[in-house]
Protein backbone atom coordinates (compact mmCIF):
# COMPACT_ATOMS: atom_id res chain seq x y z
CA UNK A 1 0.00 0.00 0.00
CA UNK A 2 3.06 2.02 0.20
CA UNK A 3 2.50 5.83 1.84
CA UNK A 4 -1.08 6.19 0.58
CA UNK A 5 -3.47 7.41 3.40
CA UNK A 6 -5.89 5.84 5.09
CA UNK A 7 -8.76 6.67 7.17
CA UNK A 8 -10.31 4.03 9.31
CA UNK A 9 -13.48 5.22 11.64
CA UNK A 10 -13.61 2.79 14.35
CA UNK A 11 -16.94 1.95 15.22
CA UNK A 12 -16.32 1.64 19.77
CA UNK A 13 -18.34 5.13 19.84
CA UNK A 14 -20.91 4.41 17.57
CA UNK A 15 -24.22 3.71 17.76
CA UNK A 16 -24.30 0.21 18.70
CA UNK A 17 -28.38 -0.37 18.17
CA UNK A 18 -27.72 0.47 14.06
CA UNK A 19 -23.96 -0.82 13.43
CA UNK A 20 -24.71 -1.38 10.00
CA UNK A 21 -26.43 2.36 9.07
CA UNK A 22 -23.10 3.51 11.31
CA UNK A 23 -21.08 1.83 8.73
CA UNK A 24 -22.78 3.02 5.80
CA UNK A 25 -23.21 6.54 6.76
CA UNK A 26 -18.91 6.86 6.20
CA UNK A 27 -18.61 3.82 3.48
CA UNK A 28 -17.87 6.30 0.47
CA UNK A 29 -15.20 8.14 2.01
CA UNK A 30 -13.31 5.56 3.57
CA UNK A 31 -10.45 3.16 3.49
CA UNK A 32 -11.28 0.38 6.23
CA UNK A 33 -13.85 -0.60 9.18
CA UNK A 34 -11.86 -0.26 12.55
CA UNK A 35 -12.77 -3.21 14.25
CA UNK A 36 -11.64 -3.02 17.60
CA UNK A 37 -11.96 -6.72 20.10
CA UNK A 38 -11.82 -6.38 23.67
CA UNK A 39 -12.33 -9.48 26.16
CA UNK A 40 -12.10 -7.60 29.35
CA UNK A 41 -9.10 -9.61 29.53
CA UNK A 42 -6.42 -7.84 27.66
CA UNK A 43 -8.11 -4.77 28.27
CA UNK A 44 -10.65 -4.02 30.77
CA UNK A 45 -13.21 -3.90 28.95
CA UNK A 46 -15.23 -5.31 26.32
CA UNK A 47 -16.90 -5.35 22.86
CA UNK A 48 -18.04 -8.21 20.39
CA UNK A 49 -18.11 -11.94 21.08
CA UNK A 50 -17.27 -13.81 18.27
CA UNK A 51 -20.73 -14.15 16.68
CA UNK A 52 -20.84 -10.72 16.70
CA UNK A 53 -17.85 -9.77 15.25
CA UNK A 54 -18.57 -11.93 12.31
CA UNK A 55 -22.06 -10.50 11.66
CA UNK A 56 -20.55 -7.07 11.85
CA UNK A 57 -17.55 -8.60 9.13
CA UNK A 58 -20.68 -9.72 7.01
CA UNK A 59 -22.89 -6.74 6.71
CA UNK A 60 -19.96 -4.04 6.77
CA UNK A 61 -19.42 -2.08 3.22
CA UNK A 62 -15.76 -1.54 3.98
CA UNK A 63 -13.28 -3.87 4.11
CA UNK A 64 -12.47 -4.80 7.75
CA UNK A 65 -9.52 -3.75 9.86
CA UNK A 66 -9.82 -5.86 13.14
CA UNK A 67 -7.95 -4.53 15.94
CA UNK A 68 -7.92 -7.45 18.73
CA UNK A 69 -7.15 -6.45 22.35
CA UNK A 70 -7.82 -9.95 23.21
CA UNK A 71 -4.99 -12.25 25.29
CA UNK A 72 -4.49 -15.27 23.64
CA UNK A 73 -3.64 -13.43 20.08
CA UNK A 74 -2.09 -16.63 18.82
CA UNK A 75 -5.04 -18.84 18.91
CA UNK A 76 -7.52 -15.98 18.07
CA UNK A 77 -6.08 -13.93 15.32
CA UNK A 78 -6.16 -16.41 12.49
CA UNK A 79 -9.71 -17.14 13.32
CA UNK A 80 -10.48 -13.16 12.07
CA UNK A 81 -7.84 -13.86 9.19
CA UNK A 82 -10.14 -16.96 8.35
CA UNK A 83 -13.27 -14.92 8.11
CA UNK A 84 -13.21 -12.42 5.80
CA UNK A 85 -11.28 -9.68 7.43
CA UNK A 86 -9.06 -7.51 4.67
CA UNK A 87 -6.21 -6.95 7.95
CA UNK A 88 -5.98 -8.52 11.34
CA UNK A 89 -3.75 -6.92 13.79
CA UNK A 90 -2.76 -8.40 17.34
CA UNK A 91 -0.77 -7.00 19.96
CA UNK A 92 2.69 -7.77 20.50
CA UNK A 93 2.14 -7.72 23.82
CA UNK A 94 -0.55 -10.36 23.79
CA UNK A 95 1.18 -13.06 21.97
CA UNK A 96 3.97 -16.09 22.80
CA UNK A 97 4.67 -16.33 18.94
CA UNK A 98 4.61 -13.50 16.98
CA UNK A 99 6.08 -15.12 14.13
CA UNK A 100 3.74 -18.33 14.37
CA UNK A 101 0.78 -15.72 14.80
CA UNK A 102 2.11 -13.81 12.19
CA UNK A 103 2.28 -16.56 8.90
CA UNK A 104 -1.12 -18.57 10.32
CA UNK A 105 -2.90 -14.94 9.77
CA UNK A 106 -1.43 -14.69 5.95
CA UNK A 107 -2.20 -18.30 5.42
CA UNK A 108 -5.36 -18.01 6.45
CA UNK A 109 -5.77 -14.86 3.79
CA UNK A 110 -5.52 -11.71 5.77
CA UNK A 111 -2.86 -8.56 6.01
CA UNK A 112 -0.97 -8.99 9.19
CA UNK A 113 -0.60 -5.99 11.75
CA UNK A 114 1.37 -6.12 14.79
CA UNK A 115 0.52 -3.81 17.55
CA UNK A 116 2.46 -2.05 20.49
CA UNK A 117 1.38 -0.61 23.72
CA UNK A 118 2.16 2.96 25.01
CA UNK A 119 5.08 1.12 26.98
CA UNK A 120 6.70 -0.94 24.54
CA UNK A 121 9.92 -0.07 22.39
CA UNK A 122 9.76 0.02 18.85
CA UNK A 123 13.27 -1.76 19.15
CA UNK A 124 11.05 -5.01 20.49
CA UNK A 125 9.31 -5.74 17.33
CA UNK A 126 11.93 -4.18 14.49
CA UNK A 127 13.09 -7.63 13.62
CA UNK A 128 9.11 -8.81 12.47
CA UNK A 129 8.94 -4.94 10.00
CA UNK A 130 9.71 -6.83 6.89
CA UNK A 131 6.91 -9.34 7.69
CA UNK A 132 4.17 -7.08 8.48
CA UNK A 133 1.70 -5.17 6.01
CA UNK A 134 0.99 -2.93 8.96
CA UNK A 135 1.93 -1.43 12.07
CA UNK A 136 -0.21 -0.03 14.81
CA UNK A 137 1.88 2.50 17.27
CA UNK A 138 -0.65 3.07 20.00
CA UNK A 139 -1.39 6.58 21.17
CA UNK A 140 -3.53 6.09 24.08
CA UNK A 141 -3.73 2.81 26.66
CA UNK A 142 -5.70 0.59 24.80
CA UNK A 143 -9.18 -0.18 26.27
CA UNK A 144 -11.41 2.84 25.78
CA UNK A 145 -12.05 5.30 23.06
CA UNK A 146 -12.46 9.62 23.56
CA UNK A 147 -8.98 9.23 25.44
CA UNK A 148 -6.38 12.07 24.63
CA UNK A 149 -3.76 11.73 22.14
CA UNK A 150 -0.48 10.74 23.71
CA UNK A 151 2.21 12.74 21.91
CA UNK A 152 4.98 11.16 23.35
CA UNK A 153 4.34 8.49 21.49
CA UNK A 154 5.38 10.42 18.20
CA UNK A 155 9.31 9.66 18.53
CA UNK A 156 8.43 5.97 18.08
CA UNK A 157 6.12 7.13 15.21
CA UNK A 158 9.52 8.70 13.64
CA UNK A 159 11.72 5.84 14.79
CA UNK A 160 9.58 3.76 12.66
CA UNK A 161 9.32 5.45 9.84
CA UNK A 162 13.26 5.73 9.68
CA UNK A 163 13.66 2.01 10.17
CA UNK A 164 10.84 1.28 7.48
CA UNK A 165 11.74 3.31 4.57
CA UNK A 166 15.09 1.98 5.05
CA UNK A 167 13.95 -2.09 4.71
CA UNK A 168 12.86 -4.02 1.73
CA UNK A 169 8.68 -3.75 2.94
CA UNK A 170 6.58 -0.94 3.74
CA UNK A 171 3.90 -1.58 6.11
CA UNK A 172 1.36 1.04 6.39
CA UNK A 173 2.29 3.08 9.90
CA UNK A 174 -1.19 2.81 11.86
CA UNK A 175 -1.86 5.20 14.78
CA UNK A 176 -4.99 4.77 17.10
CA UNK A 177 -6.04 6.78 19.72
CA UNK A 178 -6.96 10.16 20.30
CA UNK A 179 -6.68 10.71 16.48
CA UNK A 180 -9.06 14.33 15.41
CA UNK A 181 -8.92 17.59 13.66
CA UNK A 182 -6.26 18.65 16.17
CA UNK A 183 -3.75 15.87 16.60
CA UNK A 184 -3.84 14.14 12.87
CA UNK A 185 -1.22 16.34 11.86
CA UNK A 186 1.13 16.11 14.34
CA UNK A 187 0.75 11.99 13.66
CA UNK A 188 1.33 12.41 9.93
CA UNK A 189 4.27 14.81 10.42
CA UNK A 190 5.74 12.35 11.95
CA UNK A 191 5.43 9.81 9.68
CA UNK A 192 2.19 7.81 10.01
CA UNK A 193 0.10 7.37 7.01
CA UNK A 194 -3.10 5.00 8.66
CA UNK A 195 -5.41 6.78 11.23
CA UNK A 196 -7.84 5.75 13.51
CA UNK A 197 -10.76 8.26 14.61
CA UNK A 198 -13.59 6.94 16.76
CA UNK A 199 -14.85 9.66 18.82
CA UNK A 200 -13.57 12.35 16.33
CA UNK A 201 -16.16 10.90 13.42
CA UNK A 202 -18.88 9.51 15.84
CA UNK A 203 -19.16 12.37 18.07
CA UNK A 204 -19.85 14.86 15.52
CA UNK A 205 -22.95 15.74 13.39
CA UNK A 206 -21.35 15.19 10.00
CA UNK A 207 -19.25 11.67 10.51
CA UNK A 208 -18.51 12.13 6.85
CA UNK A 209 -17.41 15.10 6.38
CA UNK A 210 -15.35 14.87 9.60
CA UNK A 211 -13.35 11.90 8.16
CA UNK A 212 -13.08 13.90 4.27
CA UNK A 213 -11.35 16.81 6.88
CA UNK A 214 -9.07 14.36 8.72
CA UNK A 215 -7.81 13.02 5.16
CA UNK A 216 -6.76 16.43 3.48
CA UNK A 217 -5.47 17.59 6.83
CA UNK A 218 -2.87 14.28 6.75
CA UNK A 219 -2.48 14.17 3.37
CA UNK A 220 -1.20 17.96 3.85
CA UNK A 221 1.46 17.43 6.88
CA UNK A 222 2.57 13.53 6.27
CA UNK A 223 6.20 13.63 5.78
CA UNK A 224 7.20 9.89 4.55
C1 LIG B 1 -8.85 2.06 21.84
C2 LIG B 1 -9.25 1.54 20.49
C3 LIG B 1 -9.47 2.61 19.49
C4 LIG B 1 -10.59 3.55 19.81
C5 LIG B 1 -10.20 4.89 19.31
O1 LIG B 1 -8.36 1.03 22.62
O2 LIG B 1 -8.27 0.67 19.97
O3 LIG B 1 -9.62 2.09 18.18
O4 LIG B 1 -11.82 3.24 19.23
O5 LIG B 1 -11.15 5.80 19.75
P1 LIG B 1 -10.82 7.35 19.78
O6 LIG B 1 -10.57 7.78 18.38
O7 LIG B 1 -12.04 7.93 20.37
O8 LIG B 1 -9.61 7.53 20.66
ZN1 LIG C 1 -8.37 0.17 17.81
Amino acid sequence: MGNRILINPSILNANFDDLEGEIERVAKVSDQLHLDIMDNKFVPNFTFHFKQALEIIAFSKLPVDAHLMVEDADVIAPKYAENGCESVTFHFEAANNVKQTISHIKSNGSKVGLAIKPGTKFAQVEEFIDELDLLLIMTVEPGFGGQSFMTDQMEKVSQARAFINEGKAFPLLQVDGGISESTIETAASAGANCFVAGSAVYKSSDPAETIVKLRSLASNSFRG
